[in-house]
């Protein structure tokens, strides 16, 4: 019988094919799926077999990242608790989908991932399994504490090295980390002191301290079709291009840069900073052209539903009927999100620089203090008057019961 296990190269993930075999029994199938970690994969075929592994699969879901997982979001204006862009939630179901992908074509019984037993990761992981996959077992050994006896690096190198595994592994006492196109997660060492400020010259990894940026703004543009980037700077691209252009330009200029202490679904606070140069200033330009394109009220409703739809895909909720009902809803509010925004990048700051749309609902003589045929000052006697009848009613009242 063949298991899945999600591989990432590192010791935890190496670690666990032994363990597996040991154990279980299995054939361990590796699956790396790269969301854009710019990790080295070469030798890592090597590497699984000389670990134990029956075969390795590397996996490129970056555009189906990007398309399918980050533009919904993006479009949606999910932000989670205000501040977290949902780098590593968005990613989880899209892994899922791909390891149960190979898990069908491989024959699998069963998908194994090293997902801590303290975190969100281990819910979206085993919530997405379950949606698509209900027949296939979930092997979590973090939380398996009765066969999973290694609670060090040092012992995980040791049980390796016991079941003739003798790689390189760095023995770095570092930040928890978890890297994809769209961000970098930082966990970890000082940051588990809410009351310390971020090592930021250790930690940062895609973007510069603002301070440390140049004191020269980096102007851009940004074109949108129903709600979709399609150039950026004038050059068509597709979108996962233009977050890797993003996160260069924003990299730069100290955008994105989240230090937040946040509600993790299995109930505890968890301080982490997160860098999303790229998918700031996306959000920035989304919603900058959405302010031209859209009416008041769907706004609004948008803005609500962007909040629970963060909600929902934090909490791996990814393959729901609530969040495909959300995102249609989303969809038919982007058909005329169309146009440009431009904006300048100027240490850590997104300073808008101008925004157009055919579409636009703005309109410049209605606006203006200029009477035209549209917009007569007299139509607001009448408006105001019973815009604002429940305030003088109950103010009467008011009155007349004090007077007594
Ligand atoms: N706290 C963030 C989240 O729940 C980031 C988790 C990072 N995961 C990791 N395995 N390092 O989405
Ligand atoms: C983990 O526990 O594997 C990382 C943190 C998280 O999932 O929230």
């Amino acid at each position: 019988e063949k298991v899945v296990l999600a591989y990432s190269g590192g010791l935890d993930t190496t670690a666990i094919i032994p363990w597996l075999k040991e154990n279980f029994g299995y054939d361990v199938i590796c699956v790396c799926v790269d969301c854009g970690q710019e990790e080295e994969l070469d030798g890592l075929d090597e590497r699984a077999r000389k670990s134990g592994a029956a075969k390795l699969y590397i996996e490129d879901i970056v555009d189906d990242l990007c398309d399918n997982f980050i533009m919904p979001c993006v479009e949606a204006g999910a932000v989670y608790e205000h501040k977290y862009l949902l780098g590593t939630s968005m990613a989880r179901p899209a892994i899922v989908k791909k390891l149960v992908e190979i898990a069908r074509k491989e024959n699998a019984v069963a998908i194994c991932h090293g997902a801590t037993g303290k975190g969100n990761d281990q819910i979206r992981f085993e919530l997405g399994i379950k949606a698509l996959a209900p027949d296939l077992k979930i092997i979590a050994p973090w939380r398996m504490t009765d066969l999973w006896k290694m609670d060090s690096r040092q012992a995980e190198i040791d049980y390796c090295r016991a079941h003739g595994i003798d790689l390189p592994f760095s023995m770095g006492k570092g930040y928890s980390r978890d890297r994809n196109i769209w961000h970098i997660s930082h966990e970890g060492l000082e940051l588990e002191d809410p009351s310390q400020e971020p090592n930021y010259d250790e930690l940062l990894v895609l973007t510069v301290p603002p301070e440390k940026a140049p004191d020269e703004e980096t102007e851009i543009s940004i074109t949108f079709e129903q709600g979709i980037p399609k150039t950026l700077n004038g050059k068509a691209m597709k979108v996962s291009d233009i977050i890797r252009e993003l996160n260069v330009l924003g990299g730069k200029n100290g955008i994105g840069i989240v230090d937040i202490v946040e509600n993790r679904v299995v109930g505890m606070k968890s301080r982490g900073v997160y860098e999303t140069p790229g998918g700031t200033i996306l959000m920035a330009a989304h919603d900058q052209l959405e302010e031209l394109c859209l009416d008041r009220e769907t706004m609004e409703t948008k803005k609500k539903l962007g909040s629970q739809m963060a909600q929902v895909v934090y909490e791996g909720k990814w393959f729901t009927p609530l969040r495909e009902a959300m995102q249609a809803f989303v969809e038919s509010t982007q058909k005329y999100v169309t146009g440009e925004a431009k904006m300048k990048l100027y240490k850590g700051n997104i300073i808008k620089a101008g925004t157009t749309s055919p579409y636009s609902l703005y309109n410049e003589s209605l606006a203006s203090f200029t009477t035209g045929d549209l917009y007569d000052h007299h139509d607001a006697d009448g408006f105001i008057t019973l815009f604002g009848l429940p305030l003088k009613v109950r103010a009467m009242k008011l009155r007349e019961v004090e007077q007594k």
